[in-house]
Order: structure tokens, then C-alpha cells, then sequence
């Protein structure tokens, strides 16, 4: 697995990013913690959690973990967690306030028995709180020692970018990452998003980077998903409901992912990581499993690399539609410098 630095921070961090979201939910403790030791043993160094995963059991799994194993193996790791979505049903207990994410970095502190969380992300914007209040947060919490990084996820362009500029005017540290959802079957976000955090000089961490399961292959044409599986058990579930997922260019770009992975002897999981983490601007990708075998699977994309054929091949069939104007052809004539009689 090769290093890359953590966005635009000092901090070195592995290509794949170990995901927990399962921990404490599809995965139970002693997988959780058998992946945690696959993943560092397979020379990875960067783990990723949130507050709200399996409500505080997955930092508490992990914590758990951390305290079991010896100091050489877990002082390697940066740990990421996130702040901002409700974890009780209190008015407060909410959003980018002071008051909300002063207790949120508290108990993720407490539940991981860290004294420092390396990367401490904003799960999503709000609109509720004036960004100013965000920062200066976040700013207390670096110079107290809690935090030693702030990234950003679930940001739209402009949000992002205001934030950036109102961490300038504050004299507050930059963040240094973006965690956006980002795979073979979303690719919206290169049309803002990528861009403004290009600028901003902001890493990518892509999440669902199997598109949550849909990228391996797991789910077909015409057959509602069965069996202990993401949609088995819940096809409704989030943004990879099979009813709003599975549509023609779906099934293309996982023929083409299939055919792909026929041809190098490889899984199909493998080829979509590789795709994904050797994307422009991606920092890590955020592996996700159910299992150490799926999790084995995953970590074998860091050594694939697909030819020049093959990406432009998943490039072609996973363009997303786009209209003309702004993102499209004609609006991106406009931006730059090329247009003739352009207005
Ligand atoms: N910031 C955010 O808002 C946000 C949102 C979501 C996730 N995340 C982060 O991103 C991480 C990854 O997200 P994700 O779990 O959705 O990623 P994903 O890789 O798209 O999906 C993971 C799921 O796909 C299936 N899978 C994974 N590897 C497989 C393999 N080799 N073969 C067959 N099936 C396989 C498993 O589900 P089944 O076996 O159950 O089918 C697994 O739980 C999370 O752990 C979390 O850290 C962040």
C-alpha cells in the first residue's frame, strides 16, 4: 500500500483507508477487531469511524481494540472520526454548533480512550449554524489538544469553498480533507465538487467506494437482492437502494467492471478500488466489509493497477449524463480561454 499526505496536511496516510461503519452492526466485535488486525498487519494506517455508526459502538470497538494492542501497532494509526448528526433526540444534540460538537468530540474521545483525534470531520454542512462558530470550534479544539486536523464531508462546492475562505479571513488552519461518496456509479461530484476542493487543496476520501456493494457484482438484473447482504436484508436501505440504483448504466459499468476483472484473474472488487483510488485528487479510499475476506479482497486493489485501456474503458461507461451547459461540453468551452465569438 503506498503513503500519500493527508490532503493538505504533513500527515502521511495509506491509499486505502480502513472504513468501520459495519462494526458493532453487520460486523460483530471480534471480526471487527480481527479486520482492524488484517488491515494493519497488511501494512495499512489510516482508520476512519464516526459518532453515529452502530451509535457509538464502532469508536468503542475500536477503542477497545486500541487498548488491547501493543503501543508499536496502534501509535502508527490515524485515527478519523466525524461530529455533527444526532445521536439522542435533544434539541442540541445536533449540528456544527458549539455547544453540540464541544460534547460530540468529548464523547468520541472518551469512547476511543484517545487523548488526540488526528482527523476530526464535519459529517455534513448545516444550515442552521453561522460557519464562524464552526471554526472557532474547531480552532479551540486544536489549540486544547483534542484534534490535531479538521476535514469536511458531504460538502457541496460552495459550501466548501466558503468555509475555506472563512478560515482565512479568521486566521483559523485550513481543513484538510473531503469526504465525499465517490465510485464507479456516483460520479456527479467531479462536475463542483472535485473541482473546489482541488482548489482548495483539499484530499479526497472517497466513501461507498463499492458503491455499497454494487460494484462486486453481488446484485443482478431483474432479481430483488437476497441473503445476508447489504440489500438482502434491507433493499431499501440509503442511497444504494436497488430500486434506485439498478437503472441501464448501472448494469453497464458492472458488465465492464466484470469483464475487466475476468480478464486480469482479479475480483471485481479489485478493480473498482483501483480505479477509484487512482482518481485525480483522492488521498485514501474508505474500504468498507461485512468480513476479513471481503476486507482481503479489498486491500488486494493496492497492488493492481489497471492499463491506460482499461481506465478509459470504466471512464467512458461511468461518464455521468450531463447536459450541455454549465458542465458539459459547451459551459466548459466557456470557462476557458479557447472559445472564439464565445460570449
Ligand atoms: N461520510 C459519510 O457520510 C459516509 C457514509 C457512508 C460510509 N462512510 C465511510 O465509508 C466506509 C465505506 O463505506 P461503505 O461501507 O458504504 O463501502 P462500500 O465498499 O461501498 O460497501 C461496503 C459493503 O459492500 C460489501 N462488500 C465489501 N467488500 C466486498 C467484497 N470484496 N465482496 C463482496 N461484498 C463486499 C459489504 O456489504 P454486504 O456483505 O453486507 O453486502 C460491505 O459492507 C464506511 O465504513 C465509513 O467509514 C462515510
Amino acid at each position: 500500500m503506498d503513503f500519500r499526505t493527508l490532503g493538505n496536511s504533513g500527515a502521511s496516510v495509506t491509499s486505502l483507508c480502513l472504513g468501520t461503519m459495519t462494526f458493532g452492526d453487520e460486523s460483530d466485535e471480534s471480526v471487527s477487531h480481527a479486520m482492524l488486525d488484517r488491515y494493519v498487519e497488511a501494512g495499512g494506517n489510516f482508520v476512519d469511524t464516526a459518532d453515529v455508526y452502530s451509535t457509538g459502538v464502532s469508536e468503542e470497538i475500536i477503542g477497545r481494540w486500541l487498548k488491547a494492542r501493543p503501543s508499536d501497532v496502534t501509535d502508527r494509526v490515524v485515527l478519523a472520526t466525524k461530529g455533527r448528526f444526532p445521536m439522542d433526540d435533544t434539541p442540541n444534540g445536533v449540528g456544527l454548533s458549539a455547544r453540540h460538537l464541544s460534547q460530540a468530540v468529548d464523547a468520541s474521545l472518551r469512547r476511543l480512550g484517545v487523548e488526540a483525534i488526528d482527523l476530526y470531520q464535519l459529517h455534513a454542512f448545516d444550515p442552521h449554524t453561522p460557519i464562524d462558530e464552526t471554526l472557532r470550534t474547531l480552532d479551540g479544539f486544536i489549540r486544547a489538544g483534542k484534534i490535531r486536523y479538521y476535514g469536511l464531508s458531504n460538502f457541496t462546492g460552495w459550501q466548501l469553498t466558503k468555509l475555506v475562505h472563512r478560515a482565512a479571513a479568521l486566521n483559523i488552519p485550513a481543513p484538510v480533507t473531503l469526504q465525499p461518496q465517490y465510485n464507479l456509479l456516483v460520479r456527479q461530484i467531479e462536475w463542483e465538487v472535485v473541482p473546489a476542493a482541488q482548489d482548495a487543496g483539499l484530499g479526497l476520501l472517497p466513501w461507498s467506494p463499492l458503491g455499497g456493494g454494487w460494484l462486486t457484482g453481488k446484485y443482478k438484473r431483474d432479481q430483488q437482492p437476497t441473503g445476508a447482504t447489504r440489500l438482502g436484508e434491507n433493499p431499501q436501505r440509503g442511497m444504494e437502494a436497488y430500486d434506485r440504483r439498478q437503472n441501464e448504466q448501472t448494469w453497464s459499468v458492472i458488465d465492464a467492471v466484470q469483464r475487466i476483472a475476468e480478464g486480469r484473474g482479479v475480483s471485481m472488487a479489485e478493480v473498482a478500488l483501483s480505479w477509484l483510488t487512482n482518481r485525480p485528487g483522492v488521498t485514501a479510499s474508505i474500504i468498507g466489509a461485512r468480513t476479513v475476506e471481503q476486507l482481503q479482497s479489498n486491500l488486494a486493489s493496492a497492488e493492481l493497477v489497471l492499463t491506460p485501456e482499461e481506465t478509459a474503458e470504466l471512464d467512458a461507461v461511468s461518464a455521468p449524463a450531463i447536459s450541455d451547459y454549465p458542465y458539459g461540453e459547451l459551459g466548459v468551452a466557456q470557462q476557458g480561454r479557447k472559445l472564439v465569438g464565445g460570449r
